[in-house]
This record gives C-alpha cells, structure tokens and sequence, in this order.
C-alpha cells in the first residue's frame, strides 16, 4: 500500500462515520457559504459611486438603443484601461462607477475601432452626422460600415417612456416627473442638436431622425466625471 495513503489516522475514523461525517461536513459548509453570502446582502452595492455620474437623458437614451440595435458593441469597447498607453490615447481610465446605470452594461471585448468611453465632446456633432453617413468621409482609411439609414429613418419618440420605465425597475433612478416629459425632454434636446448641424453647414431638419438620438448617446460618454 503506497505510503501517502492514510489507513489508521483520526480522519479516517472519521469517515467511517459517515452520518457524523455528512453531518460535520454540512455545517463547515453552511459556515463558509454564510459568510461568503452575507456581504452580497448587507453591502448595497461594492461599486463605489460617484456623485456627478446621472442617468442618461431621454434622446441618449434612445441613441443608446440604437448602438445596441446596430452591433457597435461588436468592434467598440467601452473601457479605458488603467495603462499608460490608453491614458494617453483615449484620456481618463474609465471607472466602475462610471457604469452604473448602463444596463445592459456596453464594455465589449473587441477592438476593431478605438475605444469609446471618452469619445464625448472629442469632435463637433456635425462631424459625428458626416461620420455615420460616410465614415470614409472623415477618416478616409476608415474600414467601418456607413450607417447612413440614420439620417432619414424616424426616430420614434413615443416609445421612449417605455424605456425609461423598463430601465427604472431594474434600479435607474427615473422619476414619474422624468417619464411624463421624456419625450419633450428628448424632442427639444434633438431639436438643439439638429439646429447645431443644420448652423454648421450639416444637413438640414434631422430632428426627427434617428442620428440625433445616437449623436446626442456618443458626445455623452465619459462626460460625467470631469
Ligand atoms: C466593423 C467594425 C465597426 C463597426 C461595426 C462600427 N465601427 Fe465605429 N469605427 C470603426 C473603426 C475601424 C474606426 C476608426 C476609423 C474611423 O474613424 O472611422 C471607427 C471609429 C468610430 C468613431 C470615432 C472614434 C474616435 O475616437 O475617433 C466613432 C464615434 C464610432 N466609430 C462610432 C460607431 C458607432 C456609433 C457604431 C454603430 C452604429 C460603429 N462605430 C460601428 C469600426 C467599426
């Protein structure tokens, strides 16, 4: 019989016992699932907050819907890592708390674009129109797909209620006074952005269109901490 193999030890004893054995060995485990279970009940949640982060705005929202609903998830992440180089290329690295109410959360995995957790405020609205309708048109090296469908497709307004309210129950605080006027809200929010492109030599009358609800989504990203 090989040496390492206990035969006569306290242990074995024990396991011959097997209804005090079954018996000790459930309450070792109660004790460690007990306590690895508590802190997920009593700690309201281990994501630090930050004050100035705020629930998106109705028309971000909706812009937010649409970069789900187009797969820019699949070649954009959204997380500044906290290494020299990315700080240096993309700005600030992105915090745990910066992404509390993204549900479902947009980090992605893969990086056929650049980052875009920073991208807001890096470029005028108009260049962002230009951008999605013709991504050669700004980049000329640029191998992303036009997404030119989202200057004549109607955004629709109504259904925006509906989203704050499904993102309310799963914790964004979301007011009955936020959900009454969201669509006013996102309609005077896309027409001050449509009137920025349309004042800047851009197309005209795209308040209705679904772009200015992406556009106002991506100048929002990574704005709440500075
Ligand atoms: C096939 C991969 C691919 C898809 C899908 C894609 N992109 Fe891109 N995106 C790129 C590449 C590559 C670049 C860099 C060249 C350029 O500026 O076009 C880029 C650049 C960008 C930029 C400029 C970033 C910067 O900091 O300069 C923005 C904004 C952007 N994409 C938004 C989007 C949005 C919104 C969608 C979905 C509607 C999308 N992209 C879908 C590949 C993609």
């Amino acid at each position: 019989m090989s040496p390492f193999i206990e035969t006569d030890g306290k242990h074995r004893k024990l396991e011959g016992w097997p209804f005090m054995f079954t018996l000790l060995t459930t309450i070792a485990i109660l004790i460690g699932g007990t306590v690895e279970f508590l802190p997920l009940v009593l700690v309201e949640s281990n994501v630090p907050r930050i004050e100035t982060v705020l629930p998106y705005t109705p028309l971000e929202l909706a812009g937010r819907d649409i970069y789900i609903r187009e797969g820019c998830v699949g070649c954009h992440s959204q997380q500044v890592r906290p290494f020299r180089d990315e700080i240096e290329r993309y700005g600030e690295y992105s915090k745990p708390g910066e992404h509390v109410y993204d549900h479902p959360f947009l980090w992605g995995s893969k990086r056929t674009g650049p980052d875009l957790h920073r991208v807001g405020g890096k470029y005028p609205d108009l260049w962002h129109v230009r951008h999605m309708e013709d991504p050669r048109s700004t980049s000329p090296q640029s191998l992303m797909p036009p997404y030119d469908w989202l200057l004549s497709d109607a955004l629709d307004f109504e259904d925006i209620p509906s989203r704050l309210r499904a993102l309310r129950k799963v914790g964004v605080p979301y007011s009955d006074a936020d959900i009454q006027s969201a669509v006013s809200d996102a309609r005077s929010q896309a027409a001050g952005i449509a009137m920025g492109v349309a004042g800047s030599g851009g197309p005209q009358g795209l308040e209705e269109k679904e772009i200015v609800a992406l556009v106002a989504y991506l100048q929002r990203l990574g704005t709440d901490i500075n």
